[in-house]
Order: structure tokens, then sequence, then C-alpha cells
């Protein structure tokens, strides 16, 4: 369904956001803050039903253009570049795809797999999106990459390996777009309660509108990076200085 890109609102943004891997759990609650707001909206999905279904329900509750796009990484015809010249203009992007894989035994498809759907074409999304944004010399690159990123962990080191390469290129591409104009922001959230999580229980669990809302804002201001709830920003402090001799014995 598309519904046009015609903003007639009048946005504290004032403007269109593609959002990447919309139908995930977080990036529909971020398309909810972002509609209320009167933001204009390109939602892409793989599952046309979902992401059609989504869009109908942005334009029907806050009466905000919503165009749909319908997209799967894994499509053997998908490239980065006909992605981004579909989704035509745009201000800001958040990229929100990611994959936890399997779970031990790793195969080598799995990381080949892993890697490609949680880093090589988020970074090189990305990059086109920041290319196009800086003929504008405006905008702004949200990358949703993970704590998991920070250290690597036995129980999602695929994962865990991929989003650490997503953070460490969300930086460089962070320092050499700044001086064109384009910013680029790294959300690294702690466990959600999404579908990523279901099974887990832990009281660090935090609800997906609650880390919408704490993404948009540090969207709003310009955040290089931030952690969502932000006390995982101590938790990985202490874990990533756990020496490593104690942390291969720990069953994280
Ligand atoms: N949940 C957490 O605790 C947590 C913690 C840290 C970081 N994150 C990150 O937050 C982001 C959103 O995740 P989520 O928690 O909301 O989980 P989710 O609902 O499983 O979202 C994952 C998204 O990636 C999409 N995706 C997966 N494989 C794809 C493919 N082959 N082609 C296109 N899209 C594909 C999914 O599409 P479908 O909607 O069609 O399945 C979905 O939109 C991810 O980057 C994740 O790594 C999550």
């Amino acid at each position: 369904m598309s519904t046009g890109k015609t903003n007639t609102s009048s946005a504290p943004f004032g403007s269109t956001v593609l959002v990447v891997g919309a139908t995930s759990s977080l990036a529909q609650a971020i398309c909810h803050v972002l509609a209320r707001e009167g933001c204009g909206l390109i939602v892409s999905g793989r599952d046309e039903k979902e992401v059609d279904l989504l869009g109908r329900d942005l334009v029907t509750r806050y009466n905000v253009p919503c165009m749909v796009m319908v997209s799967d990484f894994v499509d053997e015809y998908f490239t980065a570049e006909s992605f981004i010249q579909r989704a035509g203009d745009f201000d800001h992007i958040i990229i929100a795809t990611g994959t936890m894989g399997s779970s031990e035994p790793l195969s080598l498809p799995d990381i080949a797999f892993t890697s490609h759907i949680n880093y090589t074409l988020p970074a090189q999304i990305a990059t086109l999106a920041a290319i196009k944004l800086a003929e504008k010399k405006q905008g702004s690159v949200v990358i949703i990459s993970s704590v998991a990123g920070d250290r690597g962990r036995q129980s999602n080191y695929a994962y865990g390996s991929a989003k650490a390469a997503l953070t460490a290129f969300a930086s460089g591409l962070r320092n050499y777009f700044y001086k064109k104009g384009v910013h680029v922001m790294t959300v690294k959230p702690g466990f959600i309660d999404t579908p990523m999580t279901w099974g887990m229980e832990s009281p660090l669990i935090a609800s997906r509108e609650y880390v919408a809302q704490k993404i948009v804002k540090a969207m709003h201001k310009k955040k290089d990076v931030v952690y969502v709830p932000f006390f995982w920003k101590y938790i990985m402090l202490i874990i990533m200085h756990i020496p490593e001799r104690i942390f291969k014995r720990l069953k994280l």
C-alpha cells in the first residue's frame, strides 16, 4: 500500500523517515512514536501482509503519509543500491534489521548468514543512505546495533560479532559524514521484550515502547552513541572489564 509521500504535517522533524526492518517489534514501536509526532514514513519489511498492515495502521491512526516497501534481504535480486533507489526521497533512516541466527553448534553457513543480515547489508544500506543525505547536507542515519557487540559471549557470538562490526562501522561512518552534514547515531539496546528475547526471564527486559521513545528522543538530541535503557552502559562497562581468564569460565 502506498499513500504517496506528500508531507502535509507540521511535524517537529517535518520530515520523512525510512524504517528498514519496520515490522520488527522494536521498529514498529519506533514508527508509532514518529508518526505520533507527525513524521511521514517509508516502512520496509519482508512480509508483504505485515508491512502493509503496519502502513495502514499508521495512516489510520495518525493521518501521516506512509509508503510501504516489501524487501527481503535474502532475496537473490536484493541489492542495497536498488533498495535505496526504490525508497526515493527521505530525510532520516533507521536500520533495525537483525537476526540472532542459530544457536550452537554454529555452522559455517550460520556465521555467513548472521553476518550478512546483521552487518553487511545494514552497513551497505547505511552507506548509500548517508551518501544520498550528504547531497542535502542534512539528515540522520540511525543504526540499531546491540550491547551484544561490546563483548563476545558464548551464547551469541556470531550475532555479537556481527553487531560489533556494525558498531565499529557506524563509528567510522559518523566520523566520515560529520563534515558532510549527516548525523550517524548508534543505538545499543539491552534486552527488549521482542521475539528475540521470548522465553528469557530477566528483570532487565525493557518494554519496546520505552526503548522506542528513548531512541526518537536521542535522534532529536543528535546523540552519537546511545545505550537503552541507559544502565546498560554501566553493565557493559563492568562486563568489558572482566578479565578474560575469568570471563571464559562464566556462563554468559
Ligand atoms: N530484542 C532485543 O532484546 C534486542 C537487543 C539488542 C538489539 N536488538 C536489535 O534491535 C533490532 C530489532 O530487533 P527486535 O528485537 O525488534 O527483533 P525482531 O522483531 O526479530 O526484528 C528483527 C527484524 O529483522 C528483520 N529480518 C530478519 N531477517 C531478515 C531478512 N532476511 N530480510 C529482511 N529483514 C529481515 C525481521 O523481519 P520480520 O519482521 O519479517 O521478521 C525484523 O523486522 C535488531 O537489529 C536487533 O538486533 C534487539
